[in-house]
């Protein structure tokens, strides 16, 4: 394969799951929305055998034949880095090529927090250096991006990277793939960061146990947020957020019932609700992370100076259309 250019850059959104997080694991569908904050990605060919990967988290390694050394950062660095650097060999073993890479990402998306910052991170890579030797096709970076997240955590369900790659509001399933969603009026949504970072694996793995425990309970509750999804789409196609409201309330009670809210963020959640939030729930994994309100615009400085009072971050989104981008 010919060498299209020695250096490119590309970009890719953070998300939120609106409905059916951990469900969508077992076949269940999701809605998800990606967001206006991204991770860039440039990739600049070097003159080693090396992929040397920085990122803006301080962190920065080498790798030479698969070998990690460590040039600078904490013990998490092998594990953040890891899949990043399966996503360049792997498009620089499927195009054929042995080139030393250096790739440096800088994240508007806070690590560990439930936004989809692994996933966004794998799309980019993978786009970016891709795109070295060939036109960007988002389906095939997509998937390589979802074998590279699987390092992450191995039970992935790709939610995050599709959504990362094709951007928009989606619903999506494991077999069947995305749908967009289209809607009628904008959802004003904002997204509270708790203040806890989460593995995505532990709690993934958490949810597997509830479930081997609980064959039927959690039958039923799968049942309930298949069909809470249905009805969201519904609303979501008319504008009927005091719907979508009411539907996110009853979708964060599920997950209390897996157990894997957590105190804080339930309290967050009594507090946007009663301040005038049509809906407020987790987003993503749990066990702390982000949790994202629907609030209508009269009551949102009400809501957002109860949430700054209670001293958490709180982060105003909007969704992105655009998803992956290669400049
Ligand atoms: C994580 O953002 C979403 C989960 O449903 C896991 C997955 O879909 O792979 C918890």
């Amino acid at each position: 394969m010919i060498l299209r250019k020695a250096s490119a850059k590309a970009s890719a959104p953070a998300k939120i799951i609106l409905f059916g997080e951990h469900f969508v694991v077992y076949e269940n569908p999701a809605i998800l929305a990606s967001i206006n904050r991204r991770v860039n990605v440039r990739v600049n060919l070097n003159k080693t055998q090396k992929i040397n990967i920085t990122s803006d988290l301080g962190i920065m390694a080498s790798y030479t034949d698969s070998k990690f050394n460590l040039i600078r950062g904490g013990r998490n660095t092998k594990t953040i880095l890891d899949p990043l650097y399966k996503c360049a060999r792997d498009v620089l073993l499927e195009r054929k090529q042995n080139l030393g890479l250096d790739i440096n990402l800088i994240s508007e998306v806070p690590y560990g927090i439930g936004l989809g910052s692994s996933a966004a991170c794998c799309v980019a890579t993978v786009a970016a250096v891709d795109s070295l030797f060939h036109k960007p096709e988002k389906q095939w970076i997509c998937a390589k991006a979802i074998e590279s997240e699987r390092l992450v955590h191995k039970n992935s369900s790709g939610a995050d990277c599709y959504v990362s790659t094709f951007g928009g509001l989606m619903s999506y399933t494991k077999k069947k793939g995305f749908n967009k969603i289209e809607s009628r009026k904008d959802l004003s949504l904002i997204v509270v960061n708790i203040g806890i970072k989460h593995s995505t694996g532990s709690l993934v793995s958490s949810v597997k146990k509830f479930r081997e425990w609980n064959v039927l309970l959690f039958k039923d509750l799968s049942s309930y947020a298949d069909n809470i999804c249905k009805k969201a789409v519904s609303a979501i196609n008319i504008g009927d957020e005091k719907k979508v409201g009411k539907l996110m309330n009853e979708n964060h009670t599920l997950l209390q019932q897996l157990g894997i809210s957590h105190r804080k963020i339930d309290q967050m959640v009594n507090i946007c609700v009663g301040n005038g939030a049509l809906g407020a729930k987790l987003t993503g994994a749990g066990g702390g992370g982000s949790m994202i309100a629907l609030i209508p615009t009269e009551n949102k400085r009400k809501v957002i100076s109860e949430i700054k009072k209670n001293r958490y971050e709180c982060i105003p989104v909007k969704i992105d259309y655009d998803g992956l981008l290669v400049h």
